[in-house]
């Protein structure tokens, strides 16, 4: 009953898996994939690290211990980042990174599972359904002279994936927090594909800090919490042409999956959103 509306890049209501369904499997692995497949998910969320020998990862987290059993197989490999040890990404080759176990970390019957380089990713996923990669903390790799928006650029043009409507199968949106990153795509790079403004902040969201986007990006994506606590953002980007994307519904410690699924209908439904990401793409209130 409810008739989509087009904003750029897509027409509601949109499903994205954050990072797979990551609630029924460890995030970033291929079963989360591919279980973000089976839901019927519109597109599936890469987040994107760079290994030291430059390609690029499906990984949430510039370090590598929250995910994987780094610190038991690269013991001595640590340096100390905010007072805690830590293990980046960016200090392992790939060889070095296939090695590492991340899926026990979810349960044991995970065990095994890899971490997968972008490649795979889209080769998994393409044909059936969107890719929606996110450059994740660019500014750290930019200190390392490696350029997440240029290797992001250049494997998407080497699967013909670089330009809006190469593969109707496999629409590809990118997303960032970081406007510096936005602007290398567009500017540097020059990306035509479309791109969403990830917001935290309130002062992010103010009508003029939006229109301030237009331009720029296709989208925002705000936190579930922004669009709650500013009444008629949705609205304004709207009227701006610009959709709007929310994050992130997930099941919570309890696992109530009727929550999170009445949770999204109602930010699909009565606030109108065009997207979710949710960790739980089998609880996406159906169209
Ligand atoms: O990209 C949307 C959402 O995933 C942003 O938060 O930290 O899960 O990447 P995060
Ligand atoms: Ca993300």
């Amino acid at each position: 009953e409810d008739s989509p509306r087009v904003f750029p890049p897509y027409a509601r209501p949109t499903l994205i898996a954050h990072r797979g369904d990551s609630g029924r499997a460890p995030e970033h692995t291929i079963p989360a994939y591919r279980l973000a497949l089976e839901a019927g998910a519109d597109f599936v969320e890469p987040d994107l690290q760079i290994t030291k020998d430059g390609v690029l990862v499906c990984l949430h987290d510039t370090t590598l211990e929250r995910t994987t059993d780094v610190e038991s197989v690269f013991p001595g490999r640590s340096r100390t980042i905010k007072g805690r040890e830590a293990w980046p990404v960016a200090d392992f080759t790939l060889e070095e990174i296939r090695r590492l176990d991340a899926g026990s970390w979810k349960g044991p019957q995970f065990k095994g599972l890899r971490v997968p380089t972008f490649q795979e990713m889209i080769d998994l996923v393409r044909g059936h359904a969107g890719i929606i990669p996110e450059t994740k903390a660019p500014e750290a790799y930019e200190g390392l002279g490696l350029d997440m928006a240029g290797l992001l650029m250049d494997a998407l043009r080497k699967n013909g994936l670089d330009v809006p409507g190469a593969d109707p199968k496999t629409p590809v949106v990118v997303q960032s927090f970081s406007i510096g990153s936005i602007k290398a795509l567009r500017e540097r790079h020059g990306c035509k594909l479309p791109i969403l403004a990830l917001l935290d902040e309130p002062g992010q969201v103010t009508g003029e800090a939006i229109a301030g986007l237009k331009g720029l990006v296709d989208g925002i994506a705000p936190s579930k919490n922004l669009v709650l606590k500013r009444p008629g953002l949705v609205d304004d980007a709207h009227r701006l042409g610009l959709s709007v994307t929310v994050w992130t519904f997930r099941a919570g410690a309890a696992g109530s999956s009727q929550q999170v699924r009445e949770e999204m209908a109602r930010f699909l439904g009565d606030l109108k959103v065009d997207a979710v990401f949710t960790d739980n793409p089998d609880q996406f209130p159906r169209r």
